[in-house]
Order: structure tokens, then sequence, then C-alpha cells
């Protein structure tokens, strides 16, 4: 009997980090591959799913416009459980820190479903930034049988937090494994054509904790920096979160070498990191990817759970304030010393082979799952 392993998630950062793990437990004869998608977002993850060419067997459709965290987590709550109890996976797998993860771990604690974590092991330590990820993300070790973590740093967490060794695989992070199929030589783009010549920078802001006066000072700073850079030309795919799109629209106004855009297909937006010269993000995967690629990033938020990058020399953390955020752009486009010494692609994220090492260990029958006594009772 082939295991059956569902796989929940349901916002495009999960997405990109998902879809290469489907295809690759799609691949393997002793697994039958299950996958829910919640629908927490909506365009962006059905843009994700069409890259990949993955076509979910459940969508619980819950995205809602300006949706809260009580409307997200008791959603899926209530839609996820009648999906669980039909199929009886024997693993169901999550991902990362989203209230998707969460709350779908949460229905896989009450069921008494064994619950594997992918992208283990993050850590600020502090529950208030990124806000609700950090919590997220410590709940689901809680209720995890299995961790799949992506770096060293990621699993010595684990282990300090009392988690049995056996417990913890480290694989490097599935994003390596999608930026690899996704970056191509032969890439073209209309606004690749406008920025051609300038200095191409690359921002994104979506945080809920940057929403109102953080984001508003961080803009503030990119247009005045932009303004007085003439070789410069940023470009800014906005989320289609509705306060967001407010504040990017009231702070950066108009500017003709500022392109506010709709969100980028994956596809495009790696090819765009892959020919920026730098980025500013608020955003947890665009570290990782700019890290890979090489690309000296500015990290717009306090803290980050993702040291690797910072060791490396690729990511500056730079926090929201106003001056904080003018004074490294201005440096990293006038001094070329600077710029140059962060600009070294290293791999503390992977060899994007992690999807593969994730496979094997499921196949293997090596995970030691649960409490089998109270899942023979309930299921
Ligand atoms: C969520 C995750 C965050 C992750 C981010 C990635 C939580 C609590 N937050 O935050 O960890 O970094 O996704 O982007 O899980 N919207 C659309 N279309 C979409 C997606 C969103 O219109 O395809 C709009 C909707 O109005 C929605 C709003 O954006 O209500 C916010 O979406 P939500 O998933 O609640 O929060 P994010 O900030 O996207
Ligand atoms: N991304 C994308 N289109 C965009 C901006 C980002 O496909 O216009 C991708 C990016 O390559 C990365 C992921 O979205 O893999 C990051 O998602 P986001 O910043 O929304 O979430 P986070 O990683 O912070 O949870």
């Amino acid at each position: 009997m082939p295991k059956k392993i569902m796989l929940v998630f349901g916002t495009r950062p999960e997405a990109i980090k998902m879809c290469p793990l489907v295809r690759e437990l799609q691949s393997r004869e002793g697994i039958q591959t299950l996958v829910c998608v919640t629908g927490q977002h909506r365009q962006m993850l059905d843009s994700v799913l069409a890259t990949f060419g993955v076509i979910p067997d459940y969508d619980l459709c819950l995205m809602r416009e300006g949706q809260t965290l009580f409307d997200i987590t008791s959603g899926i709550l209530s839609a996820i459980r009648a999906v669980l109890e039909r199929e009886k996976p024997d693993t169901v797998l999550v991902h990362g820190d989203t209230t998707t993860a969460f709350a779908a771990s949460l229905a896989c604690f009450y069921l008494h479903i064994p619950l594997a974590h992918v992208e283990a092991g993050l850590r600020t330590y502090d529950v208030h930034s990124p806000y609700p990820e950090e919590f997220n993300r410590r709940a689901i070790s809680l209720i995890a049988d299995m961790h799949f973590t992506p770096t060293e740093t990621t699993r010595a967490n684990l282990i300090a937090e009392g988690i049995a060794e056996e417990r913890i695989c480290l694989v490097g992070n599935t994003v390596i494994d999608a930026l690899r199929t996704t970056v191509r030589a032969d890439y073209t783009h209309p606004v690749l054509e406008w920025a051609r010549g300038s200095r191409l920078v690359l921002l994104t802001a979506h945080r809920r904790e940057s929403i109102g006066a953080p984001l508003h000072r961080i803009l503030s700073a990119v247009r005045r920096v932009v303004d007085t850079h003439p070789a410069v030309k940023l470009v800014y795919p906005v989320h289609p979160n509705p306060s967001v799109r407010q504040i990017a629209e009231e702070s950066i106004g108009s500017c003709d070498r500022i392109r506010m855009m709709p969100p980028f297909d994956v596809l495009d937006f790696h090819n765009f990191l892959a020919r920026s010269s730098l980025i500013l993000t608020d955003s947890g995967g665009i570290q990782e990817e700019a890290t890979a690629l090489g690309k000296p990033t500015l990290v717009l938020r306090d803290k980050t759970e993702r040291p690797e990058g910072a060791m490396a020399g690729v990511l500056r953390l730079v926090g929201t304030s106003e001056g904080a955020v003018y004074d490294n752009f201005t440096r990293l486009l006038d001094d070329r010393a600077a710029y140059d010494a962060m600009a070294k692609a290293s791999n503390p994220y992977g060899d994007g082979h992690a999807c593969q090492r994730i496979a094997d260990r499921i196949e293997s029958n090596e995970i030691p799952m649960g409490a089998p006594h109270l899942r023979a009772s309930i299921i």
C-alpha cells in the first residue's frame, strides 16, 4: 500500500516552496500524493500552481478581501476537518509559518494525524516579530512529529528547544530547488527593456507589522533616494492587500523611474531578482533567494529569522526608520566597495536537492511518527 501524504498550503510563498515537493512526491511509486490548498491567497496562489503545473485535490477557497487572523484561522479549522476525516492521510506536510500552516497543524493535532513540518526551526525569539509568524512556527514545532530543517542554525534551534535529534532532518530549503527551475538565461520582459542601461532595484514590502507608519517611512526614504539618483530605476510589485496598496499609492505617487506593478508570477520575479542590482524587502523567502543569487539586499525589518544570509554578507538588516533606509540605500548606490563587499553568491540555504531528501525520508519509513495508539482510536 502506498503511503498517503497530504500537503496543505495556502499562500504564495508556501506554494513556491511546496510545489517542487509535490512534483517530487508525485514521482515516487511508494507515495500517494494529495494536495489541499486553503486558498488563504487566491490570485497569488493560483499563479504559482499554474507555473508548477500543480492541480489541488481540495481547495477550501477561503480568501476574503481584508481578512483577519480570526477569519483565516477559524475558516481553516472548520473547513479542513472534513477533508482530513475523509482522506485519513498517513502524514500531513505543512510549510513554514503562515496561518494556513498553523491552523492545519492544529487540525492534525486535534485529529491525531502525524504532522511533518517543512522549513522548520526558524526563529527570531521575539513572538511579535514577525507577527504572527513567529508564534505560528513555534506552535507548529510543538505539534510536529518530524521537522525538515533548511540549515544548521535552524536544526540547532530545535535541538536547543528539546526536540529529539531523530525527529529532525536537515535537508536544505526547497526554495533553492524552485530557483533552479525558474531562472533562465534567455528571459525577457518589457519592464526589463524599460530598465535597460539603468541600475535596476527591486522592492517588496507586505508584513503585517509594517503596515501603517513603518511602510510610509520606508517608501518615503525610497522615493527620496530614487529622486536623487537618476541612474536608478525601481520596480515595486505591490502586494494585493488593500492596506498595502493604499499606502503605496499615497507614498510613492508618480515618479517616472518607479514602476509600481501587480505581483509578478514567480518565474518573472525570480528572473527579475537575477537581473537586479540590489533588493529592498521585508519578505522572508526573498532573503533566501537573494543570498543564493548574491544580490545585495537591505532587509526592511527589525529582526530576521534568516541570519545565514547576513552572516554570508549579502543581507543587511536596516529596520524601518526613514533615516536608516535612506542612508543604507544611498551608500549601496554611491559606494562601489560597499556594494561589491555584499555582492557574493553563497549557498547557506541548500544545494537545490531538498525535495529529493524529504521524499527519500518519507519513503524510507524511518519517520518516528506521533502517538500511534491515539491515531488508531480516532481514525
Ligand atoms: C500572508 C502570511 C504571511 C506571508 C504572506 C506572503 C499569515 C498570517 N500571513 O500574509 O506570513 O508572508 O502571506 O505574501 O499567514 N490578497 C489578494 N489576493 C491574493 C492574496 C492576498 O487580494 O492572492 C489580499 C486580500 O485582500 C487578503 C489580503 O491580501 O485579505 C491579506 O492576505 P493575508 O493572507 O491575510 O495576509 P498576507 O499579508 O498576504
Ligand atoms: N514573489 C513573487 N512575485 C512577486 C514578489 C515575490 O513570485 O511579485 C515570490 C518571491 O520570489 C518569494 C516569495 O514570493 O519566493 C516570497 O513571498 P512573500 O514575500 O509574499 O512572503 P514571505 O516569504 O515573506 O512569507
